[in-house]
């Protein structure tokens, strides 16, 4: 089904995106690779037109978009639980560790090492903050002691969950609740974490907290990162490299720094466009590269 006969290497993908002004994480070989992807919702709705983006490893990658761009359905895509939505890649080819996922589930994705954190919390409110990460760690067979020392890495991250740990998590706040289904996350030992708008509905000082812990997992764990963001601003502050998404396609790509001060990010995705806004598509600088075909 793919259009693509050969997939390009890293290094010929690379070599397209200004390599020298990068991070130099960004020149990491990429542990995930999404080539040229189409998703079609219920057998007819076009969603994704020949989505192509790199995680190297180590690396923290910012996925931008407004909202209905298609930031979710990517990362439902990676981490193949589309089927789920009656969705499915009807081209393309997505590779994790240079092995190929498509055909994979989602157990066995978390088996290696790929945990997703969803858009919108999703925590059990029922349960208790300590109830709901302990649901993250069912993938693995722990003892007590290597249970509670999961539970301890994950309170060392976030010592306000440590506080909360009794609380039911319904009765958290919002930003509790990330925090939670973050550290759930983390219970099933991660390296690679997908995160969907972390910052969704959240005040800039928690925004802020949240993110610097991302980054010190990142740091302190080389835990590689996709994080899937409407909040140009502060994803661009943390991520190394940075991918544009409208309608669908990649409109723009390059290092976090570059982007963010790109003319035309910052007049439609920083909050610095006066009225009128126009779609990216629009810009008369706008050109679109054909990449990867
Ligand atoms: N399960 C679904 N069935 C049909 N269309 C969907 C489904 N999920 C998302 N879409 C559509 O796909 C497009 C992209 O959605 P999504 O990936 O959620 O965007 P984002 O996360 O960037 O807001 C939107 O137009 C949305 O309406
Ligand atoms: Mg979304």
């Amino acid at each position: 089904m793919s259009t693509i006969s050969q997939p390009i290497s890293a290094g010929d993908a690379s070599a397209t995106r200004g390599e020298s002004q990068a991070s130099p994480k960004v020149s990491n070989p990429p542990v995930l690779s999404v080539r040229n992807i189409e998703v079609i919702y219920d057998h007819v709705i076009l969603v994704l037109r020949g989505v192509s983006l790199d995680v190297p490893k180590g690396g923290i990658v910012a996925l931008l978009g407004g909202n209905g761009a298609g930031k979710s359905t990517t990362l439902k895509s990676i981490s193949t639980i589309l089927g789920a939505e009656r969705g499915q890649v009807t081209k393309g080819s997505i590779e994790f560790n240079g092995q190929r996922i498509d055909q994979l589930t989602p157990g066995d994705l978390v088996n290696m090492g790929m945990v997703q954190v969803m858009e919108g919390r999703h925590c059990f409110g029922h349960l208790t903050v300590e109830e709901n990460l302990l649901t993250g760690a069912y993938t693995r067979i722990l003892s007590k002691a290597e249970l509670a020392m999961a539970l301890e890495r994950v309170y060392q991250y976030f010592p306000r969950l440590k506080v909360r740990r009794q609380s039911l998590s319904g009765y958290t706040s919002g930003g509790e609740q990330q925090m939670t289904a973050i550290g759930r996350a983390m219970m099933a030992k991660p390296n690679m974490l997908l995160l969907d708008e972390p910052s969704m509905g959240l005040a800039p000082q928690i925004v802020a907290e949240i993110f610097e812990i991302v980054r010190d997992l990142n740091q302190k764990e080389g835990v590689s990162i996709l994080l899937a963001e409407q909040n140009t601003n502060v994803a661009l502050k943390y991520a190394d490299y940075g991918y544009i998404l409208e309608s669908g396609r990649i409109m723009m790509d390059g290092p976090a720094a570059e982007l963010a001060n790109n003319p035309d990010v910052k007049e439609f995705y920083l909050g610095l466009a006066g009225d009128g806004r126009k779609s990216f598509r629009d810009m008369k600088s706008y050109r679109r590269r054909k990449r990867w075909l």
